[in-house]
This record gives structure tokens, C-alpha cells and sequence, in this order.
């Protein structure tokens, strides 16, 4: 209930018995209002309880908005319809790190600052020894990005602005060359080491692709629309993973290491697994004609399938990266010369079915961004198990600025949420011999 509390301030109005106490309501830009409860225990003795944070808000934050009801997403204001269009990745990372577009001088000098952070320690070559050829890259990923905080000591301390900025370039610049690492030792092929004549995407494929006994020519299509992916992927406000590197962050943890935990919150088939999961799923469904049985089996309560790639906890509508997604399957496709990609017939056709299905339409359950990008990565020469290392590569300017903008926040404390206990009451030691 809306009331105001002496200073003429909105607030909202917690009645409990007798008792009542006036909740701040702060106001966003644009977006729900929200209930500062932040002083509820020491007022009331009470928790809030919301598993899932489905009606929390974690934080305050200016990077970016998501309207789940209008599937619209903005990063620093602007529509990631436009920002895919018009730019490219590295100026999406320089508006989500610094929250304006940059300057041509901007651009050149940041681009130029990514470029020549992106080797790695010629050791972490030893590091990767010690995997087996079929440990799954995001294994890999968690592991060695972890370990970067164990070779650049002298961006660990975050406390110093210098060092934030440096470990946030070096994050954004090395991702390509770890993934691509990652990529080339599960094929047993020799890593290829980065190129500075080449852009960041176009360095990153021909990283993964190039081998060193011929020469290999990035195809700029691909590299457009591998650019273009990157973009969708970038930032996607308080979600799993970024939520775990802010908690990760909240408690001093270098940033190399948050990064670490949100690549290992990201892999989850829930979240950021979902794209490898989405092309498995087509995949098993293998035709048109086996689609309603997998409708009927995603409805069953008592069946833990789910459609991979559908649904999401924000976007009650198209998740508008889904469709730019979409279209840049078809122009890869078409690139490469897929003229019939049973796959995506799979796809289309699910996609249209459960766009007119009673139940996914009561549930509001759309395709999101990894319905189709599974699809498109395996038509560019990805292996599924790359799928999330490419999602990671691409999140890590999101997971890095979401973390600057904790740490740069005057107010931020450790996380550490509270609970609703329901374990047994306090109860005295049973000696060994008395026990049943
Ligand atoms: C990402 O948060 C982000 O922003 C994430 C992300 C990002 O950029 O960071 O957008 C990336 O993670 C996209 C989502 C990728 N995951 C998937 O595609 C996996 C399949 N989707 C579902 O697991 C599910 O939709 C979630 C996990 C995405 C959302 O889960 P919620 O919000 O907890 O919703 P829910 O599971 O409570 O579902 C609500 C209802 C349930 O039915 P009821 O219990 O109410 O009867 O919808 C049903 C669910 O059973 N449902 C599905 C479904 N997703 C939800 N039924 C069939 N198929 C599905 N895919």
C-alpha cells in the first residue's frame, strides 16, 4: 500500500498486528519501483523470503534494462537491435565498461588496448597439459581463468583503479585466446597465437581455425556474424552468473577468480548450457514429424524434459536476441551454402507449434537467445561442447563491468543473504552407545 513518510518520501506500508513501519520506495529511470527492505530485520525481527529472486533486486544498477513483458533489452539506453546492427563488439564492451559510445579516437585506443593484451603467460600453454583432450572445454575455461589470477599478480589488487582497468582489459582481450586454446587442444591441433593486423573476432576464428601448414582466411561474413553473436550475448542485467561473480566480487575476490565462478555458474544447461543443450534436444528430436511427442513431453510434469532454448524468467515475450539470432542463422547458412538444414527445419517447425500451443502461450514461453545459436555455431565449424565457452567469452565484458560497478560503489558490502530455517530445534549430543 502506497503511503509517505514524514520527509514527503514514497514509501510503502508493512502492517503486523499493531504494529506498522514505512518501507522506502525508490524509483529507477525506467521499470518496477522497488521496496528498500534493507532495514526490515533490524526494524521488524523479519526476513523477506524469495528463492529464485524472482521480486528481488540485488543491486542498483545503470548497465543494463531488460522489459520482459515488451521484450525490449538496452545496454547503457541503447537497443541491442541497433548496437547488433550498426557496431561491433568491441565498441558494445567500451559502452558497457564505461557507459557511453566512444569517440573514433575512443574506439581506435581501446581496440588497440584489447589487441595488445591478448597473449597469455606462455606457461598457461604448460597449464593446459594437464587436462585430458576430452575434458570439456568449459572445464577447461573455469580452470584456466581461475588461474590467470596465479600469473597477473600485479592486477589483482582491487582496491586500485589502475589495476581494476587493467584486469578488466586483460579479461576481455585473453577470453578468445583461452577458448580458442581450450578449442584447438580438445582437437589435438597446435594452439595458434593471436594477430594484431586482425580485428578481435576475426582474430579469435582464425585463432581456432587457422593450423600452421596453410594459410587461412578468416571468411568476413562469418566473422561478422560471430561479432554480431557476441553483441547479443554481452550483458543481460542481474542474472545466474553475473549474480555469482558480484557475489564472488562482494567478498574481495580478485576478479580473475569471480570470472572463474560465474563460467562455472554460466555452464548449467538452466542458463548458459542451454545452447549446447538446445542443438542436443534438436538433434534427438531428429524430424518434424517426432515434434509433438516432444510437446506432450514437456508438459508432463512428472517428465524432466524441457524444451532446451525456451522460456526465461524475465522475458515474458520474444527475447529480442532470439530474433536477430534467427536471422543471422539464415545469413550464416546462406553464407555457407546450407541450402536444407534438417536441423533448423526441426527448429522452425517446434518454434511454430509452440507458438500456438495453449500451454506455452498461458506460460508465456518463448524461444530465447539459445534456441537458434546452437544451429549456427555448429554451421560455422563449433563443436557443441564450444557452444558455452563461446556464451562466456562473449559475457565476460558484462560479468567484468557488472563486477567494476559493485566494486566502484561507494556503498557496496559483502553479500550474504539470509534464510527461512526449518532443520530440527536445538537438541543435546546422543552418546554411540544410545543411539537407535
Ligand atoms: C539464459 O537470466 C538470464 O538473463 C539468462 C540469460 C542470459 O542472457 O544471461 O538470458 C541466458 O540462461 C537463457 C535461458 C536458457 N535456458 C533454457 O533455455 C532452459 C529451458 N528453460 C527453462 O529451464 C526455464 O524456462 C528457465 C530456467 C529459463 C526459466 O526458469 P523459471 O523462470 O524458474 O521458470 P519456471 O521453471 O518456474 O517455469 C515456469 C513454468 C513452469 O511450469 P509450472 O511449474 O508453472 O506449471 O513454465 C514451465 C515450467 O514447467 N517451463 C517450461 C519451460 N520453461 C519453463 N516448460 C517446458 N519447456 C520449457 N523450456
Amino acid at each position: 500500500m502506497d503511503a509517505t513518510t514524514n520527509t514527503g518520501a514514497k514509501a510503502a506500508k508493512l502492517s503486523l498486528g499493531e504494529k506498522s513501519w514505512d518501507l522506502p520506495i525508490h524509483e529507477g529511470t525506467i521499470g518496477p519501483d522497488v521496496v528498500d527492505i534493507s532495514k526490515l530485520y533490524g526494524q521488524t525481527g523479519l526476513f523477506t523470503y524469495d528463492p529464485g529472486f524472482t521480486s528481488t533486486a540485488s543491486c542498483e544498477s545503470k548497465i543494463t534494462y531488460i522489459d520482459g513483458d515488451e521484450g525490449v533489452l538496452l545496454y547503457r539506453g541503447y537497443p541491442i537491435e541497433q548496437l547488433a546492427e550498426n557496431g561491433d563488439f568491441l565498441e558494445t564492451c567500451y559502452l558497457l565498461l564505461y557507459g557511453e559510445l566512444p569517440t573514433a579516437a575512443q574506439k581506435a585506443e581501446f581496440d588497440l588496448s584489447v589487441t595488445r593484451h591478448t597473449m597469455v603467460h606462455e606457461q598457461m600453454t604448460r597449464f593446459f597439459q594437464g587436462f585430458r583432450r576430452d575434458a570439456h572445454p568449459m572445464a577447461i575455461m573455469v580452470a584456466s581463468v581461475g588461474a590467470l589470477s596465479a600469473f597477473y599478480h600485479d592486477s589483482t589488487d582491487i582496491s586500485d583503479p589502475t589495476q581494476r582497468l587493467i584486469a578488466s582489459i586483460r579479461m576481455i582481450a585473453k577470453m578468445p585466446t583461452l577458448a580458442a586454446m581450450a578449442y584447438k587442444y580438445s582437437i589435438g591441433q597446435p594452439f595458434v597465437y593471436p594477430k594484431n593486423e586482425l580485428d578481435y573476432t576475426a582474430n579469435f576464428l582464425n585463432m581456432c581455425f587457422a593450423v600452421p601448414c596453410e594459410d587461412y582466411k578468416v571468411n568476413p561474413i562469418l566473422a561478422k556474424a560471430m561479432d554480431k553473436i557476441f553483441i547479443l550475448h554481452a550483458d543481460h542485467e542481474q542474472n545466474a552468473s553475473t549474480s555469482t561473480v558480484r557475489l564472488a566480487g562482494s567478498s574481495g575476490a580478485n576478479p580473475f577468480a569471480c570470472i572463474a565462478a560465474g563460467i562455472a555458474c554460466l555452464w548449467g544447461p538452466a542458463h548458459g548450457g542451454a545452447n549446447e543443450a538446445a542443438l542436443k534436444m534438436l538433434t534427438e528430436i531428429g524430424h518434424v514429424d517426432r515434434i509433438p511427442e516432444y510437446i506432450k513431453r514437456s508438459k508432463d510434469k512428472n517428465d524432466p524434459f524441457r524444451l532446451m532454448g525456451f522460456g526465461h524468467r524475465v522475458y515474458k515475450n520474444y527475447d529480442p536476441r532470439a530474433k536477430i539470432m534467427q536471422q543471422t542463422c539464415h545469413e550464416v547458412l546462406g553464407e555457407l551454402g546450407i541450402k536444407d538444414d534438417p536441423l533448423l527445419d526441426v527448429a522452425v517447425e517446434l518454434e511454430r507449434i509452440a507458438l500456438s500451443d495453449d500451454y506455452f502461450i498461458e506460460k508465456k514461453l518463448y524461444p530465447n537467445i539459445d534456441f537458434y545459436s546452437g544451429i549456427t555455431l555448429k554451421a560455422m565449424g563449433f563443436p557443441t561442447t564450444m557452444f558455452t565457452v563461446l556464451f562466456a567469452l562473449a559475457r565476460t565484458v558484462g560479468w567484468i563491468g557488472q563486477w567494476k560497478e559493485m566494486i566502484e560503489d561507494p556503498g557496496q558490502r559483502i553479500g550474504r543473504p539470509r534464510q527461512l530455517y526449518t532443520g530440527a530445534a536445538q537438541r543435546d549430543y546422543i552418546a554411540m552407545s544410545k543411539r537407535k
